[in-house]
């Protein structure tokens, strides 16, 4: 299926041979039967693993009901409110929501909602980030070259994302601000596509700081942080800040841009998505996964299964392949010596039954359903110290 697969459309970023059935928990199946920890997540949209009950009975509620679509935009629907109102009662105070069908739409409508308050002023956005591949969204992204060749940009003045609590580069940025008029600034707060590279905390504090002092709309991307992956609702919420504008998709389901009511352009038809509050099904799951997240504590267990997969993984830092893990939660990096080792581990992982990600340069990001247990983690730590072992041979 894969070769007729490939004649008829565009082989995108797709990473491994595995035409997908089933799964069960944090297991997937695939066609021909194979089954494999999953520790990508999907990239983080299925947060409560496969054929979770309680999704399974949003599902069954729906089979009778011969709606399943609507254009978001022309008719209201009773899950499109129960959505916004779960998202935003995990929002700051005061915000408002609009729905979307992507990751990359959320970001489009965060800098059409700066654009709107500020006028079309150049805006900031920071190295190795990756915000979608829209024409909009794309500019703010810079997270690799085959990413961005030959398409046009906003104006985006792209600065230094910083790790490190004490980089001279942080204390460039009001300078920046100071002497240019901005639109917005656009982070992410863990770096996901660009190799799980965390912010420090004098970074994010600074720029809220300057952010709030010279009036420049703040946006977090938390279309792959949000929804409890880095064991909080939010990644910006270890830092004790706010954002005035907050993006986020995968885990949601939908897309949505959460927003400060000061940034509601309160005039019709500036924004604007047939589907993004039309799909009901995907709405009602994704209400269904706040819910599920809240009830059962998924965020602890996040931190829980997050911090003792990161101390195993620390076990092997040191040898020579094994640079550097870091991660928050079940957001987490394995940083290897080379891509070409980065590449040929993952695939070695695949084929003993274990699923990771590659991201930015050289580095393996693991992102397991926020449901995982001790059990799953050993299995899939087992595997990864096997494949390990042969490596550092
Ligand atoms: C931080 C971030 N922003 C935006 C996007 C784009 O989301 P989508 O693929 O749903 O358009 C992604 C996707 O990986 C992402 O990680």
């Amino acid at each position: 299926m894969i070769n007729d697969f490939k004649k008829i459309i565009y082989d995108s970023t797709f990473c491994y041979n595995l035409v997908i059935r089933n799964g069960e928990g944090c297991i997937i199946e695939d066609i021909d039967g194979n089954k494999y920890i999953d520790f990508t997540s999907n990239i983080a949209a299925s947060p409560l693993g496969y054929a979770h009950p309680e999704v399974m009975r949003v599902l069954k509620e729906y089979a009778n009901n011969g709606v399943n679509k609507i254009a978001g935009q022309d008719f209201y629907c009773e899950e499109h409110f129960q959505i916004a109102k779960k998202l935003l009662s995990i929002s700051p105070n005061g915000f408002k929501a609009f729905l979307v069908n992507s990751g990359a739409e959320a970001v489009e409508n965060s800098l059409k909602l700066a654009y709107k308050k500020k006028g079309p002023l150049p805006g900031i956005s920071f190295e190795k980030s990756f915000h979608g591949r829209t024409l909009g969204a794309l500019s703010v992204t810079s997270s690799k070259d085959v990413q961005k060749n030959n398409f046009p940009e906003l104006p985006v003045k792209r600065l230094k994302f910083c790790t490190n609590e004490i980089d001279p580069e942080i204390d460039r940025i009001e300078r920046i601000i100071k002497n240019n008029k901005i639109a917005f600034i656009i982070t992410e707060i863990i770096q996901g596509e660009g190799g799980i590279f965390i912010a420090s905390n004098r970074f994010i504090k600074e720029i809220s700081k300057i952010a709030k002092n010279y009036d420049v709309p703040l946006i977090f991307d938390e279309v792959q942080t949000g929804l409890g992956r880095t064991g909080k609702w939010w990644a910006y919420q270890h830092y004790g800040v706010l954002p005035n504008i907050i993006t986020t998709a995968k885990a949601l389901q939908v897309g949505a841009v959460t927003f400060e009511n000061k940034y509601d352009p309160m005039e019709r038809g500036v924004l604007s998505s047939t589907w993004g509050g039309g799909g009901r099904i995907d709405m009602a799951i994704g209400a269904k996964m706040i819910d599920v997240i809240e009830r059962d504590g998924l965020l602890e267990n996040s931190c829980k299964m997050g911090n003792k997969i990161i101390k195993q993984l620390m076990e092997f830092t040191g040898q020579e392949i094994i640079h550097d893990v870091r991660g928050k939660g079940l957001m987490i990096g394995i940083e290897v010596s080379k891509q070409d080792f980065r590449d040929k581990i993952i695939l070695n992982l695949f084929k003993k039954g274990l699923l990771v990600l590659p991201a930015g340069e050289k580095t393996i990001r693991i992102l397991p359903p926020l449901i995982i247990d001790e059990k799953t983690i050993s299995e899939g730590l087992e595997i990864f110290h096997q494949v390990i072992k042969k490596f550092n041979r």
